[in-house]
């Protein structure tokens, strides 16, 4: 057994419990606390979430049906109901909370904003106006594409607020990618800003925008431009506005519109195993019901807390712990706008201190990178308003939690690690902080609620320790994803085709240690998780054959210590392979093109270049040789069957 190995089984008998400080003021204090909840759930699902549902969420018409299932894999929660999600985030915290600071932002240049819910509601009523003048209704989609400022949280409710379907495409995708969702969702409307600042630079929002829609985007009628970095951009007569303008005639008041449950929310487009991103479709009720139990059960969130979760609204870390469930739990959160690394890697830790912070949700791949600025950095902070930190986004390895545990929480706080996925929601599975001992690495137990469990080939269930599998949730969940828009028969096949429809497919490998935690392994299909990014080998893979001069290109993953995974592409040109398989002129191009077809997260670490790639003989290309050679192991495949083993040289780089 390698020392890996053994030191990996030694972390896993490492237990950490929870501090009995914590556990004493914790929403859920102890593990009995915990089963009776888990028990109740497990006994009537359906009548539990119903029972949250009437708890947690103000309704307009009250639901009559907990759950639908009629028409599994359709699934429809608290039908008959009515409400209103903007509603449910700030009308309902102005009679107690109307004074309490609903958002602390900081941008990257140290600027400060605090608001109050009763500013942040008459800030969305105002725009949710705009947006009607604008033209926008119920049910038509809206592109926005910020800068992580409050607007963005402004523009996301506002459209709760009228029924309106947003679609938030992460600022860091290009023009190329922006187009695409615009048209897959057929979007009427587009909010954008002139700019934001990250990294010391501004990002060209406005300019990508221009571009996307000069490439063609039909739908778009209007485009409402906030005035972030005030630096020129192109206006165009006719159909842009600047936000200022669009509010100004605008009153503070706007009556919601009361939707349905199943009303979708919004879609959140994610990369999948085919070239072409899916417009992950949410529901309103079941949705907020998911970030708003999570809050409470994972976050513990109380009233004096101040939280804080690092995700861009572009993400579905963004929806639910950002624009939603702090919100609707009348928390007061913080938003920065700029990189972790500005001006040094100690800026995350200054505004933990800065801004009091208690709750901190931040991703592995932040925590590895801030790490390697050693203990100093942060031992500058008084870090001591901190009571609880969370993880999202891939599995992270013992080290990095042990100094998170350790240098961040100064062996005070619980740490949740959460595993769920933008199809889920919300959390599925973490930890109860007062409740659940946590070992590093693992995400530990299901919620409440949440039938997750490994199974194998035939859907059974593993109950062998250490014995990975399938990833699979049993049972439907209020804030699960309803469809994927345009294409339910692609939703059908892709999370519930495995299992002849009866599980939910999580796309993730797992196993379940001595005790019944779970460790994700990683994806069973291809895609890429980088730096806490799903990317489909597919979509880099189409973005690279788009250009000219490439025929051929096969994308994998190659672990990489700080983002997890890494992107290697094997490329066959037309024409003449470069000289000794070098062309650096050539590489630096590709990678700037991926960049521009899908974003800056997307290019290429490594390019290699073959004469053609190693395939099966029915054609198939061998990911699994050439994850094995982008990893620089030992290649104990059987290459036999290749037409031409001299490539083999090629894609090791040797030749
Ligand atoms: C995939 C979902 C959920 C918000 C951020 C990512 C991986 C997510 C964990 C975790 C191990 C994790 C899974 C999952 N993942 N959280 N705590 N431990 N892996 O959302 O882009 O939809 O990606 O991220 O592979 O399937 P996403």
């Amino acid at each position: 057994m390698s020392n890996d190995k053994i030191d990996s089984i030694l972390q896993e008998n490492r237990q950490f419990a929870p501090p009995p400080d914590f556990a004493r003021h914790a929403r859920i204090p102890t593990a009995q606390a915990l089963s009776a909840l888990s028990e109740r759930a497990a006994a009537d699902h359906s009548g539990f979430w119903a029972e949250l549902a009437r708890r947690e969420l103000t309704w307009h018409t009250p639901f009559q049906t907990a759950l639908d299932s009629s028409e599994a894999p359709s699934f429809r929660w608290f039908k008959e109901g009515r409400l209103n999600v903007s509603y449910n985030c700030l009308d309902r915290q102005l009679a107690q909370h109307g004074d309490k600071t609903a958002i602390v932002f900081e941008g990257e240049k140290g600027d400060t904003r605090r608001i109050s819910y009763a500013e942040l509601h008459q800030d969305v009523c105002r725009f949710a106006n705009a947006l009607k003048a604008q033209g926008a209704k119920q049910g038509d989609r809206v592109v926005i594409y910020m800068p992580m400022i409050p607007e963005a949280v402004v523009a996301m409710q506002a459209c709760a607020r009228i029924g309106a379907i947003h679609s938030v495409v992460f600022g860091g995708f290009s023009a190329e990618s922006l187009k695409d969702r615009i048209n897959d969702a057929g979007a009427t409307l587009l909010i954008t800003a002139d700019g934001g600042h990250r990294g010391g630079k501004i990002v060209e929002l406005k300019a990508a925008a221009d571009k996307a829609l000069d490439h063609g985007c039909p739908s778009i009628k209007n485009v409402i431009v906030f005035k972030r970095t005030a630096h020129a951009v192109n206006m165009k007569a006719g159909r842009d506005i600047w936000w200022s303008d669009a509010i100004a005639q605008q009153a503070a008041q706007c009556e919601p519109v009361w939707v349905e449950s199943e009303h979708p929310l919004f879609l959140l487009y994610t990369s999948g195993s085919t070239g072409k991103p899916k417009g992950i479709q949410h529901s309103s009720a079941g949705y907020l019901l998911g970030a708003i139990v999570t809050m409470q059960w994972v976050f513990d969130i109380g009233d004096d807390d101040v939280f804080w979760c690092t995700a861009d609204v572009g993400w579905i870390t963004g929806h639910s712990y950002v624009a939603y469930g702090p919100l609707a739990c009348g928390a007061t959160m913080v938003i920065y706008e700029g990189a972790p690394t500005v001006p040094d890697s100690g800026r995350f830790w200054k505004l933990c201190q800065d801004h009091k912070v208690t709750i901190f949700y931040t991703a592995p791949t932040a925590i590895r990178a801030l790490m390697k600025g050693g203990d100093d950095i942060p031992a500058k902070y008084d870090l001591s308003s901190l009571r609880l930190l969370g993880t999202v986004g891939e599995p992270i390895n013992p080290e990095a939690w042990m100094w998170y545990h350790r240098v961040i929480g100064r062996e005070r706080c619980p740490i949740v690690d959460t595993w769920w996925q933008t199809e889920t929601g919300a959390h599925m599975i973490a930890p109860i902080p007062g409740a659940v001992p946590t070992k590093p690495g693992s995400c530990t137990l299901p919620l409440p609620g949440i039938a997750a469990d490994v199974v194998d080939e035939q859907g059974k269930s593993i109950t062998a320790a250490d014995k990975g599998g399938y990833l699979v949730i049993k049972q439907p969940w209020p804030s699960m994803l309803r469809t994927i828009w345009g294409d339910h028969e692609r939703y059908v096949q892709t999370y519930w085709g495995k299992f002849g429809g009866k599980y939910y497919l999580a796309g993730d490998s797992a196993r379940r240690d001595k005790d019944g935690y779970f460790w994700i392994m990683g994806r069973i299909d291809d895609v890429l998780n980088v730096s806490g990014h799903r990317l489909g080998t597919m979509e880099v893979e189409s973005a690279l054959v788009a250009h000219p001069r490439v025929a051929e290109a096969a994308v994998v993953g190659r672990p990489d210590e700080l983002k997890g995974e890494a992107i290697f592409a094997y490329v066959v040109l037309r024409g003449e392979r470069p000289a000794g398989g070098v062309d650096t002129a050539l590489t630096s191009e590709l990678r700037q093109w991926v960049a521009e077809q899908i974003g800056p997260i997307a290019k290429p670490d490594d390019i290699r270049y073959a004469d053609n790639l190693p395939k099966t003989r029915s054609g198939k290309i061998m990911r699994r040789l050439l994850r094995t050679i982008a990893a620089g192991e030992e290649i104990t495949q059987d290459t036999s069957t290749l037409e031409n083993e001299a490539i083999l040289l090629q894609l090791q780089g040797k030749q």
